[in-house]
């Protein structure tokens, strides 16, 4: 019995005797075999048909042994070619090693010869394919990774992300501030046939609309007094790539216009200027507003709401998931451990237990901040209830079990974690902003929510 191999070989020779007892050779061996008699006929077959090993003899009329190599590798990259070659054509041959050819075999030949040194061929191929294989895998897992968490919507919202990912559709992104909208975004850019390009971010919420204009469209020379030259905006300078549209919501109306023109025509009018540019860009918009509801109240275009929000990923507070940050405070901290040189390498029990009872107003980010602080605060080599935040470690496992009725809403969450921080530099709004990794402009906007402004600016 011949075991098969499945693997498909094709026989270029001119000679009838030596192609038959080629083909003889190797079927016997249990390969799949095709043999043509000239290198026209195989180079035809090239183009409309897969080869693990192409076998061609070097000298034929018309089209030779070294034409088929060329053609193989340009056809099919990853498919070896072996030459035979008569005793005066062995130099030739060893030229079309040089040329990406796996081996020559000398006629005559030894059956045992062939059959070596076709196995080595198809066994260099099949390693070749599995490195490349792993290495793909390991790029999209190291690209996905970024995103932890294993509860049921944090899986569903992985699930989305790959199935999306590949498509051009605009995606829209809804969750509260922190919970992850940017690094979905950026996910969903890496999985997609534009990771090589760029991947550029701004946000809607801290900018004129004048300027807002000039950064994403970009201007002309003397568009306006002191444009000494014109510059791209950031739709072009993403071509080929995504933009990130954050804060969609704070887009004034007259802007939201001009933003549905670039989605449907595929061109950017540059301030100032007369003709358009063409683009080719993926939208991916956030917001942690209630999009529909502006939409109704006249505040949002529903145009523009339908072009952005073909799909949508609604990313839940991590209140909802408390399951999800024993996880990510671990992540946090092998991540800020690297980042700092530090080797804490655990959180003390009574500690995790407060964090995972903690509601999180802040959610990710805010996990993010308190693990970071009490990385560069840990002693020894835990985490303990010291290098925790007041408002969380005064938090006992036990009181915080008998508070239940009166359980801090997630607004005061949230205004005794701007106090906190604002009272930790003092005031300094930038310092704040900073630490919460927010702009000046939304903690601004937050502390005015909360009744908690001074009275200055940002
Ligand atoms: N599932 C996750 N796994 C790991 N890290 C996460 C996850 N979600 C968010 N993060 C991290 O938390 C931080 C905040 O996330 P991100 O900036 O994406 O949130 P956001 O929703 O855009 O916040 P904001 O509304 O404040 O702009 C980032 O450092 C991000 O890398
Ligand atoms: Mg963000």
């Amino acid at each position: 019995m011949v075991e098969k191999n499945n693997e498909i070989i094709l026989i270029v020779e001119d000679e009838d005797i030596a192609r038959k007892n080629l083909e003889h050779i190797l079927v016997k061996t249990g390969y799949d075999v095709i043999s043509v008699n000239n290198g026209s006929k195989a180079i035809e077959l090239l183009h409309s048909k897969d080869f693990d090993l192409v076998i061609t003899d070097l000298k034929m009329d018309k089209v030779d042994g070294l034409q088929v190599l060329h053609k193989t590798k340009v056809l099919q990259p990853y498919t070896e070619v072996i030459i035979i070659t008569g005793y005066a054509t062995i130099e030739t041959s060893v030229q079309a090693m040089h040329n990406g050819a796996y081996y020559y075999i000398a006629k005559p030949y030894k059956i045992g010869e062939v059959r070596q040194i076709t196995k080595e061929a198809l066994l260099k191929r099949r390693l070749r394919l599995e490195n490349i294989e792993l290495k793909e895998t390991l790029k999209k897992q190291r690209k996905i990774s970024a995103i932890v968490g294993t509860s049921k919507v944090m899986m569903d919202v992985q699930k989305t992300i790959h199935q999306i990912a590949p498509s051009d559709i605009n995606v829209l992104i809804l969750g509260e501030s922190g919970t992850g909208k940017e690094l979905v975004a950026r996910s969903i850019h890496q999985l997609s046939s534009r990771s090589e390009k760029e991947f550029v971010a701004f946000n809607c919420g801290s900018f004129t609309e004048e300027l807002m204009a000039n950064e994403l469209f970009g201007h002309e020379k003397d568009a306006f007094t002191g444009a000494t030259k014109a510059k791209a905006g950031l739709i072009k300078v993403a071509d080929g790539g995504t933009v990130f549209l954050d804060e969609i919501g704070d887009m004034p109306l007259s802007m939201q216009v001009k933003l549905l023109r670039v989605i449907q025509e595929k061109e950017v009018l540059p301030v100032g200027g007369e003709t358009s540019v063409p683009v080719d860009v993926r939208f991916i918009a956030a917001t942690h507003r209630d999009l529909k509801e502006d939409v109704d109240n006249g505040n949002f275009r529903q145009d523009l709401f339908y072009r952005l929000n073909v799909i949508t990923i609604k990313l839940p507070s991590l209140t909802h998931r408390h399951g999800d940050i024993p996880l990510l405070a671990q992540h946090f901290l092998a991540q800020k451990n690297k980042a700092m040189n530090t080797n804490v390498q655990n959180i003390q029990k009574e500690s995790m237990e407060l964090l995972r009872q903690y509601s999180w107003p802040g959610n990710i980010r805010e996990l993010e901040n308190v693990i970071e602080r009490a990385v560069a605060l840990a002693k020894g080599p835990e985490i303990t209830l010291d290098d925790l935040p007041e408002y969380i470690s005064n938090l006992s496992v036990e009181t915080y079990r008998r508070m239940d009725s009166e359980m801090p809403t997630l607004e005061d969450q949230e205004k005794n974690y701007i106090k906190w921080v604002l009272d930790k530099c003092e005031g300094n709004k930038t310092k704040a902003a900073k630490i919460m990794d927010i702009d000046r402009v939304s903690l601004w906007r937050k502390m005015k929510r909360f009744g908690m402004n001074d009275g200055s600016n940002v």
